[in-house]
């Protein structure tokens, strides 16, 4: 297949691109710079260069967010972007990566992320909304700079089932030779743990003699992530642990 990976430069579309290319595919990747080998230009927030790297491409990996900056102008006005840019006569697959519990977290992001599905469901386009939980490798970032010296806190109660990116890249690739679901599915890592686990095992391998400080987070964003709206409700899962994942 002729694949055009959108967010090819990112934490996912790094680990992507390799394995679509070992699985025989063509692989263009799309960044605002146009980097890397096969590298394309394209803006997903000015619709700049699209049409150009979009064309012939029979399936789309969208892996692009803005998490950071502006997601309604990248993530759900780039959605309408993306479908207006595609090679409607080419495309066979459209792969949307997006996060479990975009419908049930109230976080800013994750409102903008569910927007964004709803845009590329209702376009017609053949579809596969793919909603996986969290890297191993965002988890790791995120207790990094949530530890205070020797302190660290986490939410109490919190539970999470995070994902190796690979198995994650891995699940992505299978789904580029199959047909199109037309709805949401997702996929997420083998064990659910407490966030307060997940930190100390964390703790135990990257900042021995932390301490892991649990405390209880009030409001509707708390009570859903201790009710598991950040947990799969079905799916497939990968493999690797994240105890395997940090013994590295
Ligand atoms: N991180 C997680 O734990 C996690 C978990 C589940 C699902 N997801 C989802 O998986 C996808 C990939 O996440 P990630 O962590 O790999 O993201 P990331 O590391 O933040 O990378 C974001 C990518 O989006 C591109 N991008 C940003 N603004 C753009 C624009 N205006 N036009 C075109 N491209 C733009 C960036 O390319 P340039 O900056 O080079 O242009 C980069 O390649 C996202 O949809 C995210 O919501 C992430």
């Amino acid at each position: 297949m002729e694949v055009l990976v959108t967010g090819a430069t990112g934490r996912l579309g790094r680990v992507l691109v390799p394995q679509l290319r070992d699985a025989g595919h063509g692989v263009r990747q799309l960044s605002r710079r146009g980097a890397g080998p096969g590298g394309v230009r394209g803006d997903l927030a000015t619709g700049r260069d699209l049409g150009p790297a979009l064309a012939g491409a029979e399936v789309v990996v969208h892996a692009a967010s803005d998490p950071r900056g502006n997601p309604w102008e990248v993530d759900v006005a780039g959605a309408r972007r993306l479908v207006e840019a595609v090679d409607r006569t080419r495309l066979r697959h459209l792969v949307h990566v997006s996060i479990v519990g975009v419908d049930r977290v109230p976080l800013s992001y994750y409102r903008a992320k569910y927007a964004a599905e709803q845009v590329l469901l209702a376009s017609g386009l053949p579809l596969t909304v793919v909603r996986i939980t969290q890297f191993h490798d965002f988890v790791d970032e995120l207790l990094d700079t949530a530890r205070r010296g020797r302190l660290l806190p986490v939410p109490m109660g919190w539970r999470a089932r995070p994902v190796d990116v690979a198995d994650a890249a891995a699940h992505l690739t299978g789904l580029v030779d199959a047909p199109p679901t037309g709805g949401v599915v997702e996929f997420s890592g083998p064990e659910e743990l407490s966030v307060a686990d997940l930190a100390r095992s964390w703790a135990a391998v990257r900042a021995p003699g932390a301490h892991v400080l649990a405390t209880p987070v009030p409001g509707r964003l708390g009570s859903a992530l201790r009710d598991g709206g950040a947990l799969p409700v079905r799916g497939e899962h990968g493999r690797r642990t994240w105890a395997e994942y940090l013994r590295g």
